[in-house]
């Protein structure tokens, strides 16, 4: 198939027809967010949906978010808005949080991987708000990512996992938060937080006035944010990643840097503050270490770019597990897949 690219000014959309026309005709089109850039297609074309499945290889029982323009388009999806949803609507919407509602029958149930609940956002990136007002219908999209690799944050990095295999890609350039919509549940007796973003708990636990829990994996045999079961944001080579102190940490990274082979390529990505005292060649500033939304906005590119060098094996500086930190600390234990070392 050929992918039509086009370049686009983020705050200045213009020339979205085709895309939204695309869209409606049941194609598949990727788009910029303000978090990442997602997949899109139409929630009322199965067989375009299906196909979001398909062109990343990703696991059927995997849901979607759908991404809203109109206020009223909520009502079309879901079955109720609790108080709690109203609070966090009002305060963040259009932005980058994701709510779980009841859903409506209509909704299709691949869009929802069979679950009753679905998942909606509605966008504050100016080209994604331009593409769904013109669309007219809400737009199921995933990250626009092939399944497993670090989600895109760049054109190019949509043009690299999804050239030849969708109608068109959007490219608007970097995406400002870096990281995935924070997803909360509001389903239960207790809100529930899925996904830790941008948006942090702590912040939404003082709109709502009481506490957030946090989702635990195996918590029930239904993963309550499926998708956050996979090995994720994954790049080519094998991630460790060190979490204590960070004096502790730089010395242990040094301790293995000296032991490597002869010839293997080590990448480290280490926070600013650090990058003069690892001994490497490959060192990787992700931001000033008290300063996680700047580590967000730049952790998936510095993986992918791990991935362009040819890496062996990569060595992470863990960050503060608190604020957005908490989001930046929960996309890097996914991408060591487990392989998390603490010093103390
Ligand atoms: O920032 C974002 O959210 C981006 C942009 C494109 O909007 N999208 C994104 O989509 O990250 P995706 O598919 O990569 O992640 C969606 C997450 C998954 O972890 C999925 O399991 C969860 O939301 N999810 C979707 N529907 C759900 C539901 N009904 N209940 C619980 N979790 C749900
Ligand atoms: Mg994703």
């Amino acid at each position: 198939m050929k992918t039509t690219i086009i370049k686009i000014d983020r705050n200045q959309p213009e020339g979205l027809e085709e895309a939204a026309r695309i869209l409606r005709s049941g194609g598949l089109v990727a788009f910029p967010t303000e978090t990442v850039y997602g997949l899109g297609a139409v929630c009322t074309d199965e067989r375009a949906l299906l196909n979001i499945f398909a062109v990343k290889g990703r696991p059927a029982d995997n849901p979607l978010i759908l991404h809203i323009y109109h206020w009223d388009q909520l009502g079309q999806i879901v079955s109720s808005v609790s108080p709690a949803a109203e609070k966090l609507i009002e305060r963040y919407w259009p932005g980058p949080l994701t709510l779980i509602f009841p859903k409506r029958p209509e909704i299709s149930s691949v869009v929802t991987a069979n679950l009753d609940t679905v998942a909606v956002r509605m966008p504050s990136d100016p080209a994604a708000r331009e593409l769904l007002r013109i669309t007219d219908i809400p737009v199921a999209a995933p990250s626009a990512n092939l399944s497993g690799k670090p989600s895109p944050t760049l054109g190019e990095h949509v043009i690299n996992d999804l050239a030849g295999k969708i109608e068109m890609i959007i490219d608007a350039g970097p995406c400002p938060a870096g990281v995935e919509s924070t997803v909360l549940s509001l389903t239960g007796a207790a809100p529930v937080l899925l996904r830790p973003g941008v948006i942090t708990r702590e912040e939404m636990e003082e709109v709502l006035g009481k506490p957030i829990l946090k989702a635990k994996p195996g918590d029930s045999d239904r993963p309550q944010a499926p998708g956050m079961k996979y090995r994720h944001y994954a790049p080519e080579a094998p991630v460790a990643l060190f979490e204590g102190e960070p004096e502790q940490i730089v010395s242990e990274i040094n301790s293995r840097l000296a032991a490597k082979r002869q010839g293997q390529k080590v990448v480290v990505l280490g926070t600013t503050e650090n990058i003069p005292n690892y001994h490497n060649e490959w060192v990787l500033d992700m931001g000033p270490r008290e300063r996680p939304e700047i580590i967000a906005g730049r952790i998936y590119q510095l993986l992918r770019f791990c991935d362009q060098l040819q890496a062996d094996q990569i060595y992470i500086e863990g960050t503060a597990d608190r604020g957005v930190g908490t989001a930046v600390i929960n996309r890097l234990r996914k991408a060591a897949g487990g392989n998390i070392i603490h010093v103390s």
